[in-house]
């Protein structure tokens, strides 16, 4: 069996990862690494956990010593890395934490695979998963983050990531060690840490709680479901050229106030309020510093050599989403209160 190492599969996309290729390849062996920080949760994989070709194991990637061990113990041949510290908010308040992890935690993998793999390259893979914001922000002119974007990371968050990709290209051009990259736009769906704006935001308007938008709300974000997002991991993983990097979105961009509105619009008639209900909830606060104007993707290379598109409509997809977190107020409920938190004792008796 082959093992593929999967880190951050406790995590939002992480999770819908390892869920799509535990069930779709019982040929391989999916070990799933993380640290289970507050963005982890197990409780996300309760559906595939007793599944024989999966394993989940409790490990921070800056552990240099344990991930030797793990790729020798498990006999890694390939990696799809997501583990990081990914929300912008934090790493305004906390820019030490995403340099540890997302810059050295890549680090200490890379130079794992690149020890453990010795000189022999043949049939591994390092494939990294990132993000559009490492190419900066677009003003309103209609253009596109293409692959050649210069980098332009502004928050430490998007500086952190920059400078993972910077060291994953470098272990490729130094070392030869086989990798992939793929930059992608903002993901929404089930599973998402309710800090992020679209979970967040269902959940406030659940409890009737004040919707903080960030400055006027003018700010642009291309989004794309997260099933859409994984279905293009694994297409690039399996067939991707080595050395290559791809650009992940669904061309379609919302100003963060009217997807606000729609949000509002769906969720206000799927609890049953009269149509406009929540709009007073709508609370204009501070902005973000440093706050990005506009991500928009250009994901032809992918379409165009690889044939992937998103298969959902963004009104299907936010329809979807919105009921899926109305359905599971429980797994909301558990994040908010910390108690998913403790599922991994429970589960794992230690
Ligand atoms: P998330 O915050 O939901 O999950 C991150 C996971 O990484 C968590 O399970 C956490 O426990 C784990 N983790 C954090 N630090 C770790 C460490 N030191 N060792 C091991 N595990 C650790 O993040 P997400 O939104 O699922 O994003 C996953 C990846 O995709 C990230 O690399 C992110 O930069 C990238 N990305 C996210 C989006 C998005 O819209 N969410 C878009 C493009 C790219
Ligand atoms: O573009 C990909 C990135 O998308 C990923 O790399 C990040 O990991 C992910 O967090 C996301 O970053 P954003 O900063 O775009 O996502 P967030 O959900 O935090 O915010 C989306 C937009 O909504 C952004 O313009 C800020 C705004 N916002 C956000 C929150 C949480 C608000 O106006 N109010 C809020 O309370």
């Amino acid at each position: 069996m082959k093992t593929i190492l999967i880190t951050g599969g406790a995590g939002f996309i992480g999770s819908h990862l390892v869920r799509l290729m535990v069930n779709k390849y019982p040929e391989y062996h999916i070990v799933n690494l993380d640290k289970l920080t507050y963005a982890g949760n197990l409780t996300n994989l309760k559906d595939i956990e007793k599944m024989p070709n999966y394993t989940f194991v409790k490990a921070d990637i800056c552990d240099f010593e344990r991930m030797k061990a793990i790729f020798e113990q498990y006999n890694v041949e390939g990696i799809i890395h997501l583990a990081a510290e990914s929300h912008v908010d934090r790493s305004i308040k906390d820019p030490f934490a995403f340099a540890q992890t997302n810059v050295m935690g890549t680090l200490s993998l890379l130079q794992a695979a690149k020890i453990v793999w010795g000189d022999n390259f043949e049939g591994k893979l390092f494939y990294h998963v990132s993000t559009d914001e490492v190419y900066g922000a677009l003003k309103n002119d209609g253009s596109f983050f293409v692959e050649t974007t210069r980098y332009n990371p502004h928050s430490p968050y998007s500086a952190s990531k920059a400078s993972s990709d910077h060291f994953v290209r470098a272990f490729h051009d130094t070392y030869a060690l086989p990798v992939k990259i793929s930059n992608c736009s903002n993901n929404y769906g089930p599973y998402q840490f309710p800090e992020k704006l679209i979970p967040l935001f269902i959940n406030n308007i659940r409890h009737n709680k004040p919707l903080p938008v960030y400055g006027t709300g003018e700010n642009v974000r291309d989004w794309l479901f997260v099933e859409d997002h994984v279905r293009a991991i694994d297409l690039i993983f399996h067939k991707g050229k080595v050395g290559e990097t791809y650009n992940i979105g669904g061309f379609n961009e919302w100003r963060n106030i009217d997807l606000i509105k729609v949000m509002v619009k769906i969720t206000d008639r799927l609890l049953g309020r009269a149509e406009g209900t929540s709009e007073k909830l709508i609370t204009f606060v501070p902005d973000r510093a440093g706050h990005d104007l506009r991500y928009a993707i250009d994901s032809t290379k992918l379409h165009e050599e690889l044939g992937w598109e998103p298969s959902l409509q963004f009104e299907e997809g936010i329809e979807k989403t919105i009921k899926w977190y109305i359905a599971n107020q429980d797994w909301l409920d558990q994040v908010t209160s910390g108690d998913y938190m403790r599922y991994y004792e429970e589960m794992y008796h230690v």
